[in-house]
Order: C-alpha cells, then sequence, then structure tokens
C-alpha cells in the first residue's frame, strides 16, 4: 500500500487527480470506478481543468460508480447519479451512454444488482476504483458487518451513515434507508485502487482501515490485502497513523 500524505486538501485533490488523469492520458480507453461524497469534489474539478487545458479527453473512457441510492430515480437532486453529472460529466467530453450507476429507480432490487454486476463483468472490470471512506469505514456503501459481501448488493444504510448524508438533503427522513452498491468483491476486484481522505474527523478511520486488523467491521480495511492501493490523505486525515 502505497499512502501519500499531501498538506491540505488542495494537494491532496491535485495528487489524486495526476493519479486519475495519468492513467487517462497512458489508457485513454479505461475504465473508471468512481465515487460520490464531499472527498472527491476537488478532485473532479481538477480534471475538469485537466480537460478544459486540453491535457485529457474522457470521450473514450468507461466508467462504473460505486453506488446509488435505493429509490431515488436518476433526476432526483440527490441521487449518485445526478451528482456526476453535475461534478464531472457534463463539464468534460464523456460519452453518456458509457457512464454507468446503479438504477436507484428499479424497485427489484436483486434484479438491480444482478444486472449492473454483469455489466462490469460484461465490460471487463475496472482499471481503476476511486474511493472514499465513510466514518465507520464503509466503502462504497458496505457498512459494517459480519462479513464481506462479493458482489453489487442491496444494503440497509446505518444510522451513522443516514445522519452523515442528511446534511445533503432537506431534512433526515427525506434520506433513503437503503441503497445498491458495489460488493467488496467488486472492488477488490478492480486493478487499482486510489482511496482519498481529508479532515480530522476521518483520521481515527484511516488508522483503523489501514493500519488496524483486516476485518468486515472495519470494511475498507480489506484494501490491506489488495495489491495495488493509493491512499491519498491530508494531514489532519494521517494524523493518526504510526509514523515509521
Ligand atoms: C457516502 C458514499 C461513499 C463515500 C462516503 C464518504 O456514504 N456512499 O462512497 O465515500 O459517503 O463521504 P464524504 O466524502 O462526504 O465523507
Amino acid at each position: 500500500m502505497n499512502v501519500i500524505v499531501c498538506t491540505d486538501y488542495a494537494e491532496m485533490s491535485r495528487k489524486a487527480a495526476d493519479i486519475i488523469s495519468d492513467l487517462v492520458a497512458a489508457k485513454p480507453d479505461c475504465t473508471l470506478g468512481l465515487a460520490t461524497g464531499s472527498t472527491p469534489l476537488g478532485l473532479y474539478a481538477e480534471l475538469v481543468k485537466d480537460h478544459r487545458a486540453g491535457k485529457i479527453s474522457f470521450k473514450d473512457v468507461d466508467t462504473f460508480n460505486l453506488d446509488e441510492y435505493r429509490g431515488l430515480d436518476p433526476d432526483h437532486v440527490q441521487s449518485y447519479r445526478y451528482f456526476m453529472r453535475t461534478n464531472l460529466f457534463d463539464q468534460v467530453d464523456i460519452d453518456q451512454s458509457r457512464t454507468h450507476v446503479p438504477d436507484g429507480s428499479n424497485p427489484d432490487a436483486d434484479a438491480a444488482c444482478a444486472e449492473y454486476e454483469a455489466a462490469i463483468n460484461a465490460h471487463g472490470g475496472v482499471d481503476l476504483q476511486l474511493l472514499g471512506l465513510g466514518h465507520n469505514g464503509h466503502i462504497g456503501f458496505n457498512e459494517p458487518s459480519d462479513c464481506f459481501a462479493s458482489a453489487t448488493n442491496c444494503v440497509d444504510l446505518t444510522e451513522s451513515t443516514i445522519t452523515a448524508n442528511s446534511r445533503l438533503f432537506d431534512s433526515i427522513d427525506q434520506v433513503p434507508t437503503q441503497a445498491y452498491t458495489m460488493g467488496i468483491g467488486t472492488i477488490m476486484s478492480a486493478k487499482k485502487i486510489l482511496v482519498v481522505a481529508n479532515g480530522q474527523d476521518k483520521a481515527d478511520i484511516v488508522a483503523r482501515a489501514f493500519f488496524g486488523p483486516v476485518t468486515p467491521q472495519v470494511p475498507a480495511s480489506i484494501l490491506q490485502f489488495h495489491p495495488d492501493v493509493t491512499v491519498v490523505l491530508d494531514q489532519a486525515a494521517a494524523s493518526q497513523c504510526p509514523t515509521e
């Protein structure tokens, strides 16, 4: 695991954007696994800048997002499809038909999840999977559990996740209680993994996830077993990591 500690959020965002930009430049038809949340906003803004500066084109890139709320249709302002359009897809030259987000509007959870997993497999997998980190160690929406879920599945969100994500909704009762998410197995199948985390409030979970025991109670800890993981942190998020 390669851990890169940056001075601040801006440097973290630029460093993470460089890793994605370099991949897109080297392999213009790469497949990116994308994430939502506040953490990647800065790096998406940097990718948009790189595109506008003529450094990268997304026209041959395919994308698969990690997750989507169950029950929100793609035009809902809190849907992850809407988030991706606003923060990246509508601002670059990507072919929207090559972008994939689980279908939160499909009430048939088994079908929606099976279709998504099959689409990723039929496509040949993901070259680089971007991940943020939930405060409880969730990746995608894989919440702490007694076992690691392998494929795309429907999860019940924990109270802490609902509370954390309610900041983006008008009220907590509007936050969906379930989501469709790539499984831990889906995530671990990506060739490369890039994790971003910033802020003091992530310091404890960063230390537990990357330097503590591997356990499904801290889903991100499984990443310690992946052969190609880069973790980009700001100083605050790295502040509880052991020093050599
Ligand atoms: C959500 C998403 C995760 C994301 C997490 C952290 O629950 N499903 O993919 O990593 O939030 O979000 P933030 O970056 O806002 O802390």
